[in-house]
């Protein structure tokens, strides 16, 4: 087995170390191969996304993705790196769970699954201006819908859940989102232990916020997958702890926080490795078919939080340091 780590800029690089070296614990044998992308890579290079980088990460079959900073203007040139890596690796499935962990302030009673379509929607980066006016354009393909569905249906199944909402705003869009909810609905056919409904997205947002203990998983287009994950995320504690992984067919995989690169706090030593650690036990679950070395991962990350070792976006003034977190994980693994 072969890992392409791409730690990318600010806290990436400090939170991909500590999940490499849990691995190494973990599967000794895992090669691991250092990859570069993100903003800094763009200033230094001219290339977000290096073609080095991506011939990595196709060898290695399986990449750990940290954070990147993304300029909030255009920049000729630059194209978000995981947005690339996602679509030329084809891992069109984002799979992002939200489950209780013991923490102060995360609720006690949420396990539910996310489930992102990857690859299109407003995401394809088809924006256009002509003076005052902007375009974008919203790109959904019956294709994309229908392997994003299975995937939902698959991974739902696997994780021994039973219910699923399909998440789209077909009353305004529905041309686009119409087409995203009945190819959900067609593949949702074949496993008929899968109780489906749906939810227009305001409405999900609505109930995500006020009662999230409902859900049990929900399969979404991009962008609407993209913000209701993050809402989801605050129930398990907040971005520090939210783990995601990105996955398509031929066994490519990329496992990556739901945070950013925390420019407010990177470079100071504290940023939460436990998104990290987590998107790597979905890794060993879901891609390499490891549950066994997946759930020692999750143990040991639950014990280490369960003892009150926590940085401080989870602990406040009582916070550790990445590193002393860490130590604490590795010795109970
Ligand atoms: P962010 O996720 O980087 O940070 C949001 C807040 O959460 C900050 O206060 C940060 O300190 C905190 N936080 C996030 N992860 C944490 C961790 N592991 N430990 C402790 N605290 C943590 O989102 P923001 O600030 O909107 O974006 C910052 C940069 O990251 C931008 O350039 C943005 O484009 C980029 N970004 C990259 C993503 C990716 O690479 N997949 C995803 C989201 C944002
Ligand atoms: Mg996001």
């Amino acid at each position: 087995m072969k890992l392409c780590l791409i730690p990318g800029d600010g806290i990436g690089r400090e939170v991909v170390p500590v999940a490499a070296a849990a691995l190494q614990r973990l599967l000794p044998a895992v090669q691991l191969q250092q990859a570069d992308a993100g903003w800094e890579c763009f200033v230094r290079t001219g290339q977000a996304l290096p073609d080095a980088t991506l011939a990595r990460a196709r060898e290695c079959g399986a990449v750990l993705f940290g954070a990147v900073s993304s300029p909030a203007r255009k920049v000729e040139g630059y194209r978000s790196p995981i947005v690339a890596l996602r679509r030329e690796l084809n891992a069109y499935a984002n799979l992002r769970p939200t489950c209780t962990l013991p923490i102060a302030g995360a609720r006690q009673d949420v396990d539910m699954l996310i489930v992102r379509e990857n690859t299109e929607d407003l995401y394809i980066g088809e924006e256009q201006r002509d003076g005052d006016t902007a375009i974008a354009i919203k790109r959904i393909t019956a294709a994309a819908s229908r392997r994003v569905a299975r995937a939902a249906c698959e991974t739902l199944l696997a994780r021994g859940m039973h219910r699923l909402v399909i998440v789209h705003k077909a009353n305004i869009m529905p041309l686009t989102d119409g087409l995203f909810r009945d190819c959900c609905r067609e593949v949702a056919q074949s496993y008929p232990q899968i109780e489906v409904s749906e939810l227009l997205v305001d409405t999900a947002a609505y109930q995500l916020a006020r009662a999230p203990q409902q859900f049990q998983a929900l399969v979404a287009p991009n962008l609407y997958g993209d913000i209701l994950s993050d809402l989801a995320a605050a129930h398990g504690g907040g971005l520090g702890l939210a783990a995601s992984l990105n996955q398509g067919d031929a066994g490519v995989a990329i496992a990556e926080p739901v945070h950013g690169s925390a420019p407010d706090i990177a470079g100071q030593g504290v940023a939460n490795p436990v998104a990290a650690l987590l998107s790597v036990a979905l890794l060993l679950r879901h891609t390499w078919q490891r549950p066994d070395e997946a759930q020692r991962l999750e143990h040991a990350v639950r014990d280490t939080l369960a003892a009150g070792i926590a940085t401080p976006d989870v602990a406040g003034a009582a916070g550790v340091s990445t590193a002393a977190f860490a130590q604490a994980l590795l010795a109970r693994l």
